[in-house]
């Protein structure tokens, strides 16, 4: 009996500590302070169980469906390529101050430690406290497993291959305007004519000042709710 009270006196004491710990504020919130290697190592084998406990039971089509692939390049690098960087074109200056940092998913990598679920399952519902954001919510089912498909073939593209992909859709993507006037499913995607162009048609993009980057991600957020209405008329 002695010893259960002392237990219980115990654990109250800790978790007593634990709230005034919190309620202090002595813990730093800020991103440029590493975890401790206890906590990374902890929120690491969380991050892998659970990515792969609830992409469980999702089945991949066929990733080499060439539709698929182009409308995973017409998604990548308006939404990925500014965090995570592709062949030929650096993250852009926030995404370096991001904690954890987004990483490079152009190494192999990504191929050798994620099943096509489990990439899938990463890309639709994000990753908390990370800043890697669900893209679920705002996307089909196929133009996730498009991304997907990006992926897989990233690791072995050359920024020239690369940028004839992206350079190809995005002068579709201009040409169509934003409201699908032409019935071009691509046409109304969510970033203004200026950071496609910008994007597209530097010829150097791996020395793009920062500038010109900034440019760009403020042209992504003014263009943010004229975009949100593409969603109902993309048809892939
Ligand atoms: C705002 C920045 C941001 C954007 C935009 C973003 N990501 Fe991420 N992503 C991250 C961060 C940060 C991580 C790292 C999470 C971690 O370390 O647990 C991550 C992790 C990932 C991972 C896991 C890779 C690994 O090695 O752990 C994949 C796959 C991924 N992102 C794919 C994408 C795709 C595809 C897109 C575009 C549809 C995208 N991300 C857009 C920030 C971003």
């Amino acid at each position: 009996m002695r010893f259960i009270s002392g237990f219980l006196v115990a654990i109250l004491l800790i978790l007593i500590a634990g709230a005034l710990f919190v309620w202090s504020g002595a813990y730093n919130v800020a991103a440029d302070v590493p975890h401790w290697k206890a906590t990374s190592a902890v929120l690491e084998i969380a991050r892998e169980r659970s990515i792969d406990n609830h992409s469980d039971g999702i089945s991949p089509p066929p990733l080499d469906d060439p539709e698929l692939l182009e409308s995973g390049f017409h998604h990548f690098h308006p939404m990925c390529r500014m965090c995570h960087g592709a062949p030929g074109y650096e993250r852009l200056e926030f995404a370096k101050g991001l904690y954890p940092n987004p990483p490079d998913l152009t190494t192999d990598h990504i191929v050798e430690e994620f099943t096509d679920a489990q990439l899938y399952w990463i890309i639709e519902n994000g990753l908390k406290m990370t800043g890697m954001p669900a893209f679920g919510p705002t996307h089909k089912e196929d133009e996730l497993w498009g991304l997907v498909a990006v992926l897989k073939k990233l690791p072995q593209m050359t920024p020239e291959e690369y940028r004839a992909e992206v350079g190809a859709h995005g002068q579709e993507g201009q040409m169509g305007g934003h409201h699908g006037q032409t019935g071009d499913a691509n046409s109304g995607h969510s970033y203004g004519q200026e950071e496609q162009a910008a994007a597209f048609e530097s010829d150097s993009p791996q020395e793009q000042g920062s500038a010109r980057e900034e440019v760009q991600s403020e042209g992504t957020d003014s263009a943010q709710p004229e975009g949100h209405s593409h969603d109902d008329d993309h048809a892939h």
